[in-house]
């Protein structure tokens, strides 16, 4: 039987627990049917008509399958323990040893493996249009690549169309139209005025948005300054959104950029040269201060370097709300291959803020496992060879971006559980848990627990694998991290109850993707008005003053 995009709907939090408290289907069904608006709808695009058919909307009923997991170990990030997991309509319906099953159920053993939460990755670009090009990877084959690599949900950045944020979140919707796996979107603002303000309210309330991303670099085009940057803080702060921020003071860079050109350096390494590391401590520093000042959350994207690490660190020292966000490109890679004699070579490497030398990885490394930073993504951006090219005679003209939404839970697998930095748990926690909590998903999300949704990954520590552009999912005809073999290989992947990656192929539906909408005020908030009204109580003022009698 195909189901429709209303009943699709079904498969929400609540409806999916309320299928636990009703075990004759056909009466859920009619429970379904009668209170449709009961499941809050979580698939907006499929209620937005025009285009989007049975075809390409919600999961269907046929595939979504009865599934046990046998025998593994199965790792939340508070907890680890031999378990059978059981998978029915989409949602974990059991987490226990020794469930016996009928004949319809398909057993998947995964003795002496790990059974994991399917990652989540924070930070992504599919099918960006950017630096007059757009990005090769677009919802289909971006998620085709994550499925492949055990990510199973995304949070891609809605970028506004001509500074309207409507406008961009229609076109977003369009681009992923296609989606085979769930996802959510934050919002970039790259202007700022009172159409701006009244949007982020609707994109909050109406669209199912509770983050936004402000530009401090990319001066002439998404770059704001201090004064709009705090504007942005206040709003973000009074609808309960989390601001975030790409932090490189933009003005320095580009007078960076054109100290290199002065200087005869038009190659891919005058990119990492015209905005050293300096430049993102101090704009992560101003950006800290400016949320301290405002009292609002922070997360900070693609935290880079030490001076930006560091600075996150004295913050958080200090009790500060403040979100590190490293990405695997800067925990693996150095700036080494920016000095290649091969352009292509080079410029595949380029993005913002730039790879560092080395020492700068391991540093970020060394800060996950201490807290400072708090999970990883991949800003996922993907431009080809001949896209790259376009900055043949001018650095400023490589379209900025590296790969990794396929390679992220392999490569933190590998330098962080298999070097022996963290325990499984905190894997669980750093890939998928707290991007959960952060962006209020947990416990839909993030976890192996009776009531989530079934994203599930089986993880075989005992497999290698290695990553090559030959073998990936992505379209690009390059990978950052070619030829590099690291142990821990994601078996099988579990996206919405189905098993979308076995056996090394991909088992994919186009329009299986849900959008996932997200709720404001996640914990970082909590508290933050008490803490208003003791900074206001502690001023003594207005002092009460009586006028001179002269
Ligand atoms: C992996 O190796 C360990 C140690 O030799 C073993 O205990 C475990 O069962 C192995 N797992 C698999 C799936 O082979
Ligand atoms: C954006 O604005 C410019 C100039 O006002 C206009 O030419 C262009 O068509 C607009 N683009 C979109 C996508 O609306
Ligand atoms: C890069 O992508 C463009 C657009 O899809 C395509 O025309 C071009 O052939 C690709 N280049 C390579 C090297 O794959
Ligand atoms: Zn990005």
């Amino acid at each position: 039987m195909m189901i429709g995009c209303r009943v699709s709907d079904s498969s929400s939090m609540a409806s999916a627990f309320t299928a636990k408290l009703i075990s004759v289907s056909l009466l859920l069904l009619v429970f379904l049917f009668t209170f449709p608006s009961v499941s809050e709808s979580n698939n907006l695009f499929c209620d937005a008509g025009s285009g989007y058919g049975e075809q390409s909307c919600g999961i269907h009923s046929t595939s979504s399958s009865k599934i046990l997991i046998k025998g593994g170990t199965v790792v939340n990030a508070h907890h680890l323990e031999i378990a059978d997991v059981y998978v029915e309509d989409g949602s974990i319906a059991a987490v226990k040893p020794n469930i016996k099953v009928g004949d319809d159920v398909k057993v998947l053993d995964a003795t002496g493996k790990y059974v994991m939460p399917g990652g989540i990755d924070p930070h992504t670009h599919l099918a960006m249009e950017f630096m007059g090009t757009e990005t090769i990877d677009d919802f289909f084959s971006g998620q085709a690549a994550a499925l492949a690599g055990g990510t199973t949900m995304h949070i891609d950045f809605v970028i506004p169309v001509n500074g309207s944020l409507t406008a961009g979140f229609e076109a977003y919707k369009k681009k992923a139209k296609m989606s085979c796996m769930d996802y959510g979107f934050h919002m970039a603002i790259t202007k700022w005025d009172e159409v701006v303000s009244k949007e982020m309210e609707v994109m909050v309330k109406e669209k199912g948005i509770n983050s936004f991303k402000f530009f401090m670099a990319y001066k002439g085009s998404f770059m704001i300054n201090d004064e709009l940057l705090l504007e942005g803080f206040k709003r973000c702060k009074s609808l309960g959104a989390l601001a975030m921020v790409h932090a490189e003071n933009g003005d320095a860079v580009f007078e960076g950029q054109k100290r290199m050109i002065e200087l005869g350096i038009t190659g891919p390494e005058g990119h990492a040269l015209s905005r050293p590391p300096l430049l993102e401590g101090e704009a992560t520093a101003r950006a800290i201060r400016l949320a301290k000042f405002v009292n609002t959350p922070l997360y900070v994207v693609h935290v880079m370097s030490i001076d930006a690490m560091e600075e996150i660190a004295k913050a958080r020292k200090s009790g500060q709300r403040v979100i590190g966000e490293p990405v695997v490109s800067g925990l693996v890679l150095d700036d080494s291959w920016l000095w290649s004699s091969d352009f292509l070579t080079a410029a595949k490497y380029v993005m913002s803020p730039p790879i560092r030398s080395s020492g700068h990885d391991k540093a970020l490394q060394g800060a996950l496992v201490t807290g400072i930073l708090q999970l990883v993504g991949t800003d996922h951006c993907t431009f080809n060879s001949t896209q790259k090219a376009f900055g043949i005679d001018d650095f400023r003209k490589i379209p900025n971006g590296v790969n990794g939404i396929e390679e992220r839970m392999h490569l933190v697998w590998d330098i962080m559980v298999e070097s022996g930095k963290i325990s499984v748990m905190d894997y669980v926690r750093i890939t998928s848990s707290e991007c959960a909590r952060i962006f209020n998903l947990y416990p839909r999300k993030g976890a192996i627990l009776v009531g989530s949704d079934a994203d599930i990954i089986i993880l075989n520590p005992n497999s290698s694998l290695e990553i090559t552009a030959k073998s990936h999912h992505s379209r690009s005809d390059t990978n950052v991290y070619e030829g590099r073999r690291g142990k821990g290989k994601v078996e099988v992947t579990i996206a919405g109850g189905r098993v979308v990656w076995a056996n090394d192929e991909l088992n994919i539906v186009p329009g299986s993707g849900k959008y996932i909408e997200m709720t404001p005020f996640n914990y970082l908030f909590d508290g933050i008005e008490k803490a208003d009204e003791n900074y206001l109580s502690s001023f003594q003022a207005p002092v009460k003053r009586f006028k001179s009698s002269t």
